[in-house]
Order: C-alpha cells, then sequence, then structure tokens
C-alpha cells in the first residue's frame, strides 16, 4: 500500500472511530433490529458448522454472536473501545480484539474458515473498501459472508449516514457483484433481509 493511500485511510478511520465510540449508547436499539436479522440469514445461508470466522468490523458483537450460536469459533475485530467493552459483556463466547482495519494486511492469508462482515463496507471511501475486501478475500480460506445495504432505506436511514459520512450513497448505487468479482470472489448465495439489507455469500475464486 502506498504512503498516501495508507494517510488517507488513517485521516478517514480517525473520523469513524469517534462516531462509533459516540454512537455506542444508541447501540442497544440497533442490535435489537439487526441481531434477529442476523440470527435468521445466518440459519438460511446453512454453511457447515464448527468452522473459525473472523468478523471484522464486529462493533459490540452481534454478527459474531450469530455465527457462534450455530457452532462456529468466533474471534471478532474492531477499533471502537466502547462497543468492545459491550460485546465482551454480552458474548463471553467470544474472542474480542481491538484491531484497526488499515492494518488489515498484517493478517495472515487463509487463517479462518469465514470472513464475516456487517454494515461496515458502506461507510468507506471506494479506495479503503477495495483494499479491505483484496484482504478479507485473501484472509479467508473457504467463504465470504457480507450483509450491507443493497439499496435506499428512506429518509432516517439517509440522516443516520450522512451523519456518519460521505459514502453510502455512492455505496448503494455501485455494484456489490463487481466489486466482489475484483476482489476474487464469486457470489454463491444472495438474499434480502430487511427492505434495504441483503446478505451476500461468496466462495473464493
Ligand atoms: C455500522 S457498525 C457495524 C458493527 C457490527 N458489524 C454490527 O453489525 O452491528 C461499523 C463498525 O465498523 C467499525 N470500524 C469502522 N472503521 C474501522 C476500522 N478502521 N478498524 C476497525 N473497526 C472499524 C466501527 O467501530 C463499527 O463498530
Amino acid at each position: 500500500m502506498s504512503n498516501k493511500l495508507y494517510g488517507n485511510f488513517i485521516s478517514e478511520r480517525k473520523k469513524a472511530r469517534s462516531f462509533f465510540n459516540l454512537v455506542s449508547i444508541i447501540y442497544p436499539i440497533i442490535e435489537w433490529n439487526l441481531f434477529p436479522q442476523y440470527e435468521k440469514a445466518i440459519k438460511k445461508l446453512d454453511i457447515p458448522t464448527d468452522l473459525s470466522v473472523l468478523d471484522v468490523a464486529t462493533g459490540s458483537g452481534i454478527l459474531a454472536a450469530a455465527f457462534a450460536r450455530q457452532g462456529h469459533r468466533v474471534y471478532g475485530f474492531d477499533f471502537s473501545e466502547k462497543l468492545l467493552k459491550r460485546g465482551k459483556k454480552k458474548f463471553p463466547e467470544i474472542s474480542f480484539k481491538k484491531f484497526d482495519l488499515v492494518d488489515i494486511h498484517q493478517i495472515p492469508s487463509n487463517s479462518v474458515d469465514i470472513v464475516s462482515t456487517g454494515y461496515f463496507l458502506h461507510g468507506l471511501s471506494p479506495e479503503f473498501r477495495e483494499t479491505i475486501l483484496n484482504n478479507i478475500s485473501r484472509i479467508a480460506y473457504q467463504y465470504v459472508v457480507v450483509f450491507d445495504y443493497c439499496c435506499d432505506g428512506g429518509w432516517f436511514v439517509r440522516l443516520i449516514e450522512w451523519i456518519e459520512g460521505p459514502n453510502y450513497s455512492r455505496f448503494i448505487s455501485s455494484s456489490r457483484e463487481e466489486e466482489f468479482d475484483a476482489a476474487g470472489l464469486k457470489v454463491e448465495k444472495s438474499f434480502h433481509t430487511s427492505n434495504f439489507g441483503k446478505v451476500w455469500l461468496c466462495d473464493k475464486k
């Protein structure tokens, strides 16, 4: 990665960290809405059990917990101390680690069976998203599972995402399949998890 790109990612992620530490107060509402969606979708994906899962940008660990309840061994990485503290209390079965994903290149290749991520990609600049996708594809031995927006969520979602940063509208108007393909991933299954959310199960090509 060039120094300039690394520098851009550092400033992008500084803003994100303050934002997520701040919104940790309202996280119970987000968890209450998202956790059942994650649990239902993970069951429906019907992935073989007892695999190792790394959930990147895990927040308070609700997607990680949905995998753990299906019998997987799960690790959750995030850089928000407040969300990680909440996750450690709620889900002691998950191995949480404070980790800034600007350093994702340090995680060894093929080191876990599944890499997952929930509602992380839409908040990133296209350049950082590309870096994250290339790396999660490299780190996963078998599958990559992504949950995120697929379409416009209306004024409330637009307002929240406007506060988070400028990337949401560009994200929903670009093609996930093309981005996954460019990162060496093939979409095996994908379905709606809500009116504006989707899950993509990808295999390595
Ligand atoms: C919208 S939240 C989603 C959290 C969780 N995946 C969920 O579904 O509830 C996005 C998460 O990305 C994390 N994040 C953003 N940039 C990051 C970075 N550079 N390194 C580590 N975590 C990051 C935030 O701290 C936050 O927890």
